[in-house]
């Protein structure tokens, strides 16, 4: 049997009981205990820790988000390190900023919806046998049948639906999750095993000033979720909406997000295509914000999509004037 160890982070009364294959975030997350976190896989850096006492394996952390300097001076990613004794851990960052966190659970469900809705892209819909509760832009985890793989996708669903999760996925060419299983073999009825939610992109609480909402292809997904959370809970006096793509094909949901634009005055939709002409806005998606507003000073943002298109953006944004701290993002990373 798989020893277990008792891990306790400081600022926080709850001991954690980690296993010896188990990261420390699984541990805290399942515990409801929020440590700061993003990608989970290792390559982002937001969950470093600093180990005050004990004994750790840094399994497969990658040297270019954990230095030699940094493991060396007590540093590990929460994300993949596992205890080989008990531990003291001290968070780098605050890990109490009053939002609501809902612990991590692994699901079980039933597709029920598979559709093709762009360009090698599919809306996958998942009915849970369980409830998951969650914050808008948050992501799951899906697990590959017969492997130890898994891979990660926002949910576009309002956290109000708690038993139907939606997906938007797009075709990574080889890649084991997409070509090899849900564009190959996986049909509506089929089971699937997920656990979630995860990330620490969201809205959750209400803004002073208008909110501007970048998606670059299946980027759209969690903006999504924030969209139709924010409509129900009244939290933005003004959403903007910029959905970026390369051809028209690349687009989806443009009449949800239509008839959103037409039914509330303070919701504007914006599609871009930076690699047709059309009768919308041409270019690359932040030009069209750049060129839309003189200044976003007052105003949040929220990024999802390929790192250059979420650079670009904090770039375009930052010149406008708006805040770095209400610049909110969530970077695609293509695993195979
Ligand atoms: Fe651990 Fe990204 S490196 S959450």
């Amino acid at each position: 049997m798989a020893d277990k160890y008792t891990v306790r982070v400081t600022g926080q009364d709850v001991d954690l009981t980690v296993g010896e294959d188990q990261s420390v975030l699984d541990a805290a997350l399942r515990a409801n205990q929020w440590l700061p976190h993003s990608c989970t896989q290792g390559t982002c850096g937001t969950c470093k820790l600093k180990v005050l006492c004990g004994e750790v394996d840094h399994r497969d952390s990658p040297e270019y988000t954990l230095t030699t300097e940094e493991r060396d001076s007590g540093l590990v990613l929460a994300c993949r390190v596992t205890p080989r004794s008990d531990l003291v851990v001290e968070p780098m960052g605050a890990v109490d900023d009053g939002v609501p966190r809902h612990p991590l659970r692994d699901h079980e469900g039933t597709v029920v919806v598979l559709d093709d809705i762009a360009a090698a892209t599919r809306r996958l819909v998942v009915e849970l046998d369980e409830e998951m509760q969650l914050n808008a832009g948050q992501y799951a985890e899906l697990l590959l049948p017969g492997t130890t793989l898994a891979r990660q996708y926002s949910m576009a669903n309002p956290p109000s639906e708690t038993r139907r999760l939606e997906f938007h996925i797009k075709l990574i060419e080889g890649g084991a999750a997409t070509e090899g299983w849900i564009f190959r073999s996986l049909s509506v009825g089929d089971r699937i095993s997920l656990r979630g939610p995860l990330g620490q992109f969201h809205l959750v609480d209400k803004t002073d000033g208008p909110v501007i909402l970048i998606g670059g292809g299946t980027g759209l997904a969690p903006l999504k979720s924030i969209v139709q959370h924010a409509l129900a809970e009244d939290l933005a006096p003004e959403l903007y909406v910029y959905h970026g793509g390369r051809r028209e094909v690349d687009l989806y949901d443009v009449e949800f997000f239509r008839e959103l634009d037409a039914r509330h005055d303070h919701v504007h939709y914006r599609p871009v295509l930076s690699e047709q002409d059309w009768d919308g806005a041409t270019g690359m998606v932040t030009d069209a914000v750049v060129a839309d507003f003189a200044s976003c000073k007052g105003m949040s943002a929220f990024l999802c999509g390929p790192p250059a298109m979420v650079a670009a953006a904090v770039k375009a944004l930052k010149r406008r004037r708006m805040a770095p701290k209400l610049i909110f993002k969530e970077e695609f990373t293509v695993a195979p």
